[in-house]
């Protein structure tokens, strides 16, 4: 494969101190890297910035820009607020749930753990710039995730046709939720 594996997302922060109080003392990340510019790498473009990376244990970054100077939102605010987010993977179930309750103890609002197909299991919540965040973790053996992906294109070509999910039976086996080949899934 080309890509190999999430070197970084990058978004916009509302402030970059409270950024990283939040990123290394909530979540544990890595403070990586911080990059001060006037003017844009790639473009020449004037403004200035600085550019923060927190790192995961694999090495891959979320990153971010305070940028003062830009016009524009912070995030896409015409969208609901669950579509634009950033999911980080944890180890276990437990790991999800303790997480849950270390951030709830700090005053962090937290929605879920949230089934997903039987495919991840999430807890959501946002960050100081209102970034949704998940942390999820699979709760599917490999198998299934074979299944999974056989099915995905099947999923895209009764939703090219509807553009809801009308049809959902065709594909899920059920007209609500998820009942693949008559068993509940
Ligand atoms: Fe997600």
């Amino acid at each position: 494969m080309l890509c190999k594996k999430l070197h970084h997302a990058a978004f916009r922060c509302k402030d970059a101190g409270a950024t990283t109080r939040f990123y290394t003392e909530v979540l544990g990340l890595k403070f990586a890297h911080a990059m001060g510019e006037d003017h844009v790498p790639s473009t020449g473009q004037y403004s200035p910035h600085v550019h923060i990376f927190f790192e995961m244990e694999d090495g891959s970054s979320i990153a971010f820009f305070e940028c003062p100077r830009d016009a524009g939102n912070v995030k896409d605010l015409e969208s609901p607020d669950w579509i634009q987010h950033f999911a980080f993977e944890v180890d276990s179930v437990d790991t999800l749930l303790k997480a849950k309750a270390d951030m709830e103890a700090k005053g962090i609002a937290v929605v879920g753990p949230t089934n997903h197909d039987d495919f991840i299991l999430s807890i959501y919540f946002f960050d100081p710039s209102g970034h949704r965040l998940e942390l999820t973790t699979r709760t599917c053996p490999p198998e299934r995730l074979k299944e999974f992906e056989r099915e995905a294109p099947r999923v895209l070509e009764v939703w090219e046709k509807t553009h809801d999910w009308s049809q959902r039976e065709q594909v899920f086996g059920a007209s609500t939720g998820y009942a693949r080949g008559g068993k509940a899934a």
